[in-house]
């Protein structure tokens, strides 16, 4: 409301034009952090096992047994973080069995009992990591782990090769040792990590992340698992008592360090398309109703970030600790003749689902400092379906890759003065969008259009820019339930978009219907 304020009256006359949306290019706000854009791998279904390891014998060409098409499609859009090994299989992990010559099969008793042959394992993860480019976000056991597991798993990772821990991992093919820049502690310790309830997980937390440090690179961060969707009294609590050194300290003798026990709490929500598990909801083949109940779904995250924050703010004012969204996307019921395992299609649905998410995260760009897509490849709202040696990419892909131009860009106040979308009872904003400049000086914006039927003329005032050359890529298809397959894998690709266009300094856009628009103004 500020920012259309403030738009408003700097507007004056040349409002008249405009249909009440704003583009402020003369205030860049907070970083969007690249890690915003960050991944998530779990060893579950085929994520890990053929998604993205197939063994240096394999047929399908990989780089000591991790395949090459998969590396080369995620370099393309700038993974800068991954989440790894879990997910509720993290706090069923042993990494000792994913170390060494000898690996011998566990069972992974969170997903199905499957035979977990552990050949994928940390030295693994760390070289699939570099080969992408990415940073790595390591997942400590705490459900059914100890305290000695999980710093003994930092300094194997960390230690330098002269101490004991380092020097079983350089025996083991690796002497530098790795940075690992986060670890997350436990996970949904609420649920499949443990039960616990909130004041349990803050005192194991402050115990456990005493012994998590990095022996590389500038130090570890910190991440303690967080609520589930709405559970504010598990943020109060954990940010209560889990944040400082001496939280009922009232003594002014006793030293209390600054800087906070935690650096990131985590949040867990993923978009069905009802308010509750349960029900039909078909990835593909499903009608307007699901659609536009997904997207109402997918706009809640701006609500529950939104209210999380509220309640760090009361405890971290200057806002040190992230809100680490490190579980988010859409979760359909199992294919019917699908592989199993969490897989399910990805339609343009989750295209505009990711494009309205990410443009939430951008909007609390303040707080929310690193978020995880669930997951990667081949499970549940994937960036890259594999079948055997094919791999495609999906509508979500598409819009990572037209969003990337927002990593680590500083935010514009955008004003979006748009009519509502109504079908069946329900209603949302016809178009969210976001804006940002690059540190060449570009501005970007991405608009969503979640209306499926109706395209949209957007008039969006712009301040502090002059008009100039405006290029664009849209992403759309011909239903709301396109999807690629492997016989055709670019019926939903992106394709230049010609209908931005200046008018005086106003920028005209037609959306299509059920579209993702990203311009760069120059
Ligand atoms: O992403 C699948 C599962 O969803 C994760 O293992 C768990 O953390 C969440 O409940």
């Amino acid at each position: 409301m500020k920012a259309l304020l403030a738009c408003l009256l700097s507007l004056g006359a040349a409002f008249a034009q405009a249909d009440g949306s704003c583009l402020d290019a003369r205030s860049p706000g907070p970083v969007i952090h690249k890690e915003v854009y960050g991944q998530f791998v779990e060893h579950l279904g085929r994520g890990v096992y053929e998604g993205i390891w197939v063994g240096p014998q394999s047929p399908i060409p990989n780089t000591r047994g991790i395949r090459n098409d998969v590396v080369a499609a995620l370099r393309r859009i700038k993974v800068p973080v991954v989440r790894w090994p879990g997910g509720c299989f993290a706090d069923d992990y042993h990494w000792r069995h994913g170390v060494g010559p000898q690996r011998q099969p566990s069972i992974n008793s969170s997903w199905s009992n499957a035979i977990e042959p552990n050949t994928f394992g940390t030295h693994e993860f760390m070289d699939f990591i570099e080969q992408i480019g990415a940073q790595p976000y390591v997942g400590v056991n705490m459900g059914s782990g100890s305290v000695e597991e999980a710093q003994g798993w930092m300094q194997y990772m960390t230690a330098p090769a002269t101490t004991a821990p380092g020097a079983e991992r350089a025996r083991n093919g690796r002497s530098e040792p790795w940075a690992v820049p986060f670890v997350g502690v436990g996970n949904e310790s609420w649920g499949c990590g443990g039960h616990m309830y909130a004041e349990e997980y803050a005192n194991r937390y402050r115990q456990f992340q005493g012994y998590l440090k990095s022996y590389a690179g500038p130090g570890v961060r910190k991440i303690a698992t967080g609520p589930d969707t709405d559970d504010y009294e598990w943020t109060d609590t954990v940010m209560r008592l889990a944040t400082r050194f001496r939280p009922n300290a009232t003594s002014p003798i006793l030293y209390s360090p600054p800087k906070p026990l935690l650096d990131g709490l985590s949040l867990h929500f993923y978009t069905l398309p009802s308010n509750r598990w349960g029900g039909v909801h078909p990835a593909r083949g499903f009608d307007e109703a699901a659609w536009i109940s997904t997207m109402k779904r997918a706009l809640l995250m701006d609500e529950l970030v939104g209210k999380h924050s509220a309640i760090m703010d009361k405890y971290d004012p200057a806002k040190e600790v992230a809100l680490v969204v490190d579980e988010w996307g859409t979760w359909y019921d199992k294919e019917p003749d699908g592989p199993g395992g969490l897989w399910q299609q990805n339609t343009l649905r989750d295209a505009l689902v990711a494009a309205v998410t990410l443009n939430v995260f951008h909007a609390h760009a303040e707080r929310v400092r690193m978020a995880n897509v669930a997951q990667m490849v081949n499970v549940l709202q994937a960036m890259i379906l594999t079948d055997g040696p094919r791999m495609l990419v999906t509508p979500t892909y598409h819009v990572f890759d037209l969003y990337q131009v927002h990593q680590d860009a500083r935010r514009l106040p955008l004003t979006l003065d748009v009519p509502r979308y109504r079908h069946g009872g329900l209603d949302v904003p016809a178009v969210t969008g976001t804006a940002s400049v690059d540190a060449a000086g570009r501005t970007h914006v991405s608009l969503a259009n979640l209306d499926p039927t109706r395209p949209h003329r957007l008039t969006l005032e712009v301040l502090g820019l002059k008009p100039g050359a405006v290029k664009g890529r849209v992403l759309t298809a011909p239903a709301m339930d396109s999807f690629n397959s492997f016989d055709a894998p670019d019926t939903v690709a992106p394709r230049d978009f010609h209908g931005a266009r200046w008018t005086g300094s106003a920028l005209t856009v037609d959306l299509p219907a059920r579209s993702v628009v990203g311009l760069e103004l120059r």
